[in-house]
């Protein structure tokens, strides 16, 4: 069957701007890049954070995207089809095969604190954070945490909403949602943002996130930097490349990719500028709370100021929203596969990968006490975040960049780019074949060693 049949097409260049912002936008931006920034200390781990968007993140973006443009269909199968055309071993078609166990995997835990989002929209709606303070605002989150019959339910909602997006298909059912909500979030963020520059301690904030001290960064926090920026541009696990799947073949590639990148990097910027300074002006709270640190801070920023409740409300629905339209494209790797190559139809392919992701979410719960001093044991969300951020996303990358920068033929990487003498792209191929390769290597290899064997 034509493909554009099967799995749809984005109706216009911007289409699939707005709906790779909305799969790169999501809790990486809002919830995680602030928390792991904290526990990284700050400043210097922003600025690699900083690096690894410009030097590897946007440029295998690109790859990655072109790709999925190359083969039209879904992760795997166009892996199989550049690889036949490259006349190669057909082992590169693992790179689609790791990105869709990485995307259940990533799902998995991202569906249940996408749920966290969804129970604060309960909360702050119900004014539960009038008034409320640091301390107050920490002992809520923490019971939250233990209790699990309310974790699972509002997980379970999650993948529901995610299953019925994806089941729809992602061009009809998301193209919609990203174009209304998207701006939306970033109008709250910047609210937020003046709410902390008011009355938060925005001096301190600013000299946390961008003073850059080097004494505190790790070879560990350079990993997580790194693993950041394919976290956060949805990137070296096909979610992206499917996306390029289904873009018009004349839209171009560096212009859109470069936005869609700087939109990405924005959000997480101001949502930073938005928590800290809510954080170094409120008593009781710290900058390396761990993954607490939005669920603590925000309500008592929300807890004290005018209008307050309908505003947490708000930023907590559109939290959600940005967490939804990342998940859609976690699961649609392995839907589109599967309707491809299985001849499943898409509700049955979506139900079973979404039960199969919902069935990891239960254990990152009942693994997990979410307490900072845990005994030893196995804790099913850490090891997920750490398998997925650090080590399959970047090397998925690493390949990605191999391929298309050594191994895919010149011509076709050019016509793709639609770049035919453009200066910008023999730079874009230098930065692709050499820079990001040996960036992810050297990372990986110093950061691993560091870990496990020094
Ligand atoms: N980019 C998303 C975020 O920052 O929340 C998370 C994500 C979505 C990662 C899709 C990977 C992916 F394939």
């Amino acid at each position: 069957m034509d493909q554009r049949k099967m799995h749809g097409m984005w109706g216009s260049r911007w289409t699939f701007i707005l709906a790779a912002t909305g799969s790169a936008v999501g809790l990486g931006n809002i919830w995680k890049f602030p928390y792991i920034a904290g526990e990284n200390g700050g400043g210097a781990f922003v600025l690699v954070y900083l690096v690894c968007i410009a030097l590897v993140g946007i440029p295998v973006m690109m790859a990655e995207v072109l790709i999925g443009r190359r083969g039209r269909m879904s992760p795997i199968n166009a892996m199989r089809y550049v690889t036949r055309e490259a006349g190669l071993h057909s082992g590169w078609t693992s790179i689609g095969w790791m990105g869709v166990l990485a995307g259940l995997m990533i799902m998995a835990f991202y569906s249940v604190v996408a749920g966290w989002a969804l129970n604060y929209v309960v909360e702050a709606g119900s004014g539960a954070f009038n008034g409320t303070s640091g301390e107050i605002a920490g002992g809520a989150f923490g019971e939250f945490l233990q209790d699990k019959s309310k974790l699972t339910l509002w997980h379970s909602l999650f993948s529901v909403m995610t299953l019925v997006v994806v089941a729809a298909g992602v061009t009809r059912g998301l193209g919609m949602v990203a174009r209304v909500l998207m701006p939306f979030l970033f109008v709250v963020l910047i609210l937020l943002l003046a709410y902390g520059f008011k009355n938060g301690d925005f001096g301190a904030a600013f000299n946390f996130l961008f003073d850059f001290k080097f004494d505190k960064l790790t070879w560990g926090g350079v990993l997580v930097a790194l693993g950041h920026a394919f976290f956060t541009l949805s990137l070296g696990m096909g979610a992206i490349m499917a996306y390029g799947a289904y873009m018009p073949g004349h839209a171009s590639l560096g212009r859109t990719i470069i936005t869609v990148g700087l939109l990405d990097t924005l959000v997480a910027l101001i949502a930073g500028m938005a928590i800290f300074p809510i954080v170094f002006g409120t008593p009781g709270l710290e900058a390396g709370a761990g993954p607490g640190l939005m669920f603590v801070s925000l309500p008592v920023a929300f807890g004290n100021m005018a209008a307050g409740q309908l505003f947490g409300t708000l930023f907590f629905v559109l939290v959600a929203v940005a967490a939804w339209s990342s998940a859609v494209s976690l699961i649609e790797p392995g839907v589109a596969w599967l309707v491809e190559s299985k001849k499943f139809n898409r509700i049955t392919a979506t139900t079973a990968l979404t039960l199969l992701a919902w069935l990891g979410g239960m254990g990152c719960i009942w693994s997990n006490n979410w307490l900072e001093d845990k005994p030893a044991g196995v804790y099913v969300f850490e090891s997920l975040d750490f398998l997925t951020s650090q080590i399959m996303l970047p090397l998925g990358g690493l390949f990605i960049a191999i391929f298309v920068g050594w191994l895919m033929r010149r011509a076709i990487v050019c016509s793709e780019m639609d770049a035919e003498g453009h200066p910008l792209f023999d730079i874009w191929l230098f930065v692709v074949r050499y820079v990001s390769p040996i960036l992810i290597a050297i990372v990986m290899i110093l950061s691993l060693y560091n870990k496990f064997v020094a």
